[in-house]
């Protein structure tokens, strides 16, 4: 890779959620990152407990009530009421039953965790996902090609919305995932055949 790319090389950590590996649809998800050139620099299949879950995400006021506004704007463009759906308008309220949600369906089956690396990494992956609700997520993506799904059907029948992928989305985010799913497992270095190109 050019030493100009160097300032922008990051790593990013996803994990493929457990109707992903379920679906069978690991290696087509995996490829659609490798594809654009991103670098698998370590990666594992895990069957997470439900506490390990709870202390994935950033569990902050901001990202609960975050997790809230998205179910509300679901509502608001489906025409639906909040409180005939969750008992509920305030964003933090929601937001709390979804993060209990969350450790449900993250701790229901296995699990792949993946660090890419690769040019803007966490932007790209977080294109390459697709918006939160797979129903209005653009059309190539991941969460947008194998599936359809939303706070409509997920949220009201008290499940999170399954869709298939989590990506860190901040560098902060990264540090602590990271951190999380592989310790102080290094990653691995290694050059692809392709990097001179991509670059
Ligand atoms: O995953 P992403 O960063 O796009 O969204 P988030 O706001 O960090 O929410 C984390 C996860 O919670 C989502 O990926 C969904 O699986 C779930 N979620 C949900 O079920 N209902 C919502 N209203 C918002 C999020
Ligand atoms: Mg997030």
């Amino acid at each position: 890779m050019s030493p100009n790319a160097a300032g922008i090389v990051e790593r990013t950590l996803v994990l493929l959620k457990p109707d992903a590996v379920a679906r069978g649809l690991a290696g087509q998800i995996l490829a659609r990152f490798e594809t654009v050139g991103l670098k698998i620099v370590a990666l594992k299949m895990v069957m997470p407990t439900r506490d390990f879950v709870a202390r994935h995400y950033p569990n902050t006021p901001e990202w609960i009530a975050g997790m809230g506004k998205k179910t509300l704007e679901t509502y608001k463009d489906r025409g639906l009421d909040p409180i005939a759906e969750v008992g509920t308008t305030d964003p933090m309220k929601i937001g709390e039953m979804v993060k209990a949600w969350n450790i449900d369906y993250l701790s229901s089956g296995p699990v792949v965790a993946v660090i890419f690396e690769g040019l803007h990494a966490i932007t790209t992956v977080r294109k390459l996902c697709g918006a939160t609700m797979p129903f209005s997520a653009d059309p190539g993506s991941i969460r947008g090609s194998y599936s359809s799904t939303s706070a409509v059907v997920g949220n009201a029948t008290k499940r999170a919305v399954r869709n298939l992928v989590h990506a860190s989305s901040t560098p902060e985010e990264v540090a602590h995932e990271t951190a999380h799913w592989f310790g102080t497992e290094k990653p691995c270095v290694y050059r692809r055949a392709d990097e001179d190109v991509l670059a």
